[in-house]
């Protein structure tokens, strides 16, 4: 199937991510959020990312024009349905995941695709509760979406081969390297990723070293971009715990149980980067 139209659902730090690079590579984009403040938000992210590669040299002020024609804010659900393939990037919580996944199954055309960029979620149980299971699909993108090259393609037991292989197609057609990855908790890099920044929340918590001697130490000695809690704190908390708790619920092992610390900081409302606060503080920097 020749995707030409995205709906792009939730316009958090994933969505806008999504919404950006789909109109770099030439989509249509129709972004929606329940919050009018964060579609606005998303859309002034986006028009400040593409000024900055602009500033960089790396496109032309026409081009960037060109891509920002693409998007557009849908005014409803309903409308945005009407896409080649919505993708679904709203938080991670299966009960709001499958009352908009029923929802959009009634409002889309039967031969649109439903997927999904959920982090942990089974596609299986998304799809369940459609009636177009072969055409529920998981698309993972990673953050920040523009610079990250990997895209999980998540099948479910009932995905088509037709939708599996427009799903690959459509991430390789966004400048991505997609892997082919089995319905399984968190999937791959989250079941890997995880439990390493679980670990470093443990150790932070059993006082073995400060936040910054922890992800001095993983960058120093791993080679690691960013230290473990600096990374929670940029994908958020709440994020962390939710895929954290699918987890340890699915695979019924005590190695995956959350840090109770973390979950303290998600209860104070901590949630990293977004909210000004997590590990690190962020109350000075511009979001
Ligand atoms: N949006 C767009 N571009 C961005 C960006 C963003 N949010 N953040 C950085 N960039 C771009 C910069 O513009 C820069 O581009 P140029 O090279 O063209 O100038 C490039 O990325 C490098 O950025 P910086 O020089 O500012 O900083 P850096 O070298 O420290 O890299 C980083 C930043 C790419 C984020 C790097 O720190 C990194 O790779 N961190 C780890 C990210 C990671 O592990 N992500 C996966 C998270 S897990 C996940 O997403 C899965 C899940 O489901 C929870």
């Amino acid at each position: 199937m020749k995707i030409k139209k995205i709906g792009v659902v939730g316009a958090g730090q994933m969505g806008t991510g999504i919404a950006q690079t789909a109109i770099q590579f030439g989509y249509q984009v129709l972004l929606r959020d329940n919050s009018e403040e964060l579609t606005k938000k998303s859309l002034s992210k986006i028009e400040k990312n593409l000024s900055r590669l602009v500033e960089k040299g790396k496109m032309t002020e026409e081009q960037k024009k060109g891509q920002l024609a693409l998007l557009q804010p849908s005014p409803d659900l309903r409308s945005l349905a009407q896409s080649d393939l919505v993708i679904e990037a709203i938080s991670e919580n299966p009960k709001i995941k499958i009352e908009l996944f029923r929802e959009l199954d009634k409002l889309a055309p039967k031969e649109t695709i439903l997927a999904s960029n959920t982090s942990s979620i089974s596609i299986t149980m998304l799809g369940s509760v459609t009636s177009r299971p072969e055409q529920v699909i998981g698309i993972h993108f990673f953050n920040p979406v523009p610079v990250m090259k990997l895209v999980e393609v998540v099948r479910s037991l009932r995905t088509s081969d037709a939708t599996f292989q427009t799903a690959m197609g459509l991430a390789e057609s966004m400048g991505k390297t997609p892997v082919s990855v089995k319905d399984s908790p968190a999937f791959v890099v989250n079941r890997i990723l995880l439990p390493m920044i679980n670990e470093a929340i443990y150790v932070l918590q059993e006082g073995i070293t400060d936040a910054k001697g922890i992800d001095s130490a993983m960058k120093m000695g791993c080679n690691h971009p960013m230290g473990p809690l600096e990374l929670a704190d940029f994908v958020g908390l709440d994020t962390i715990l939710a895929v954290l708790e699918v987890l340890y619920q699915d695979m019924g092992n005590a190695k995956y149980h959350p840090a109770p610390l973390l979950r303290k900081y998600v209860e104070a409302g901590w949630l990293g980067r977004k909210s000004g606060r997590g590990f690190f503080d962020y109350s000075e920097q511009k979001q």
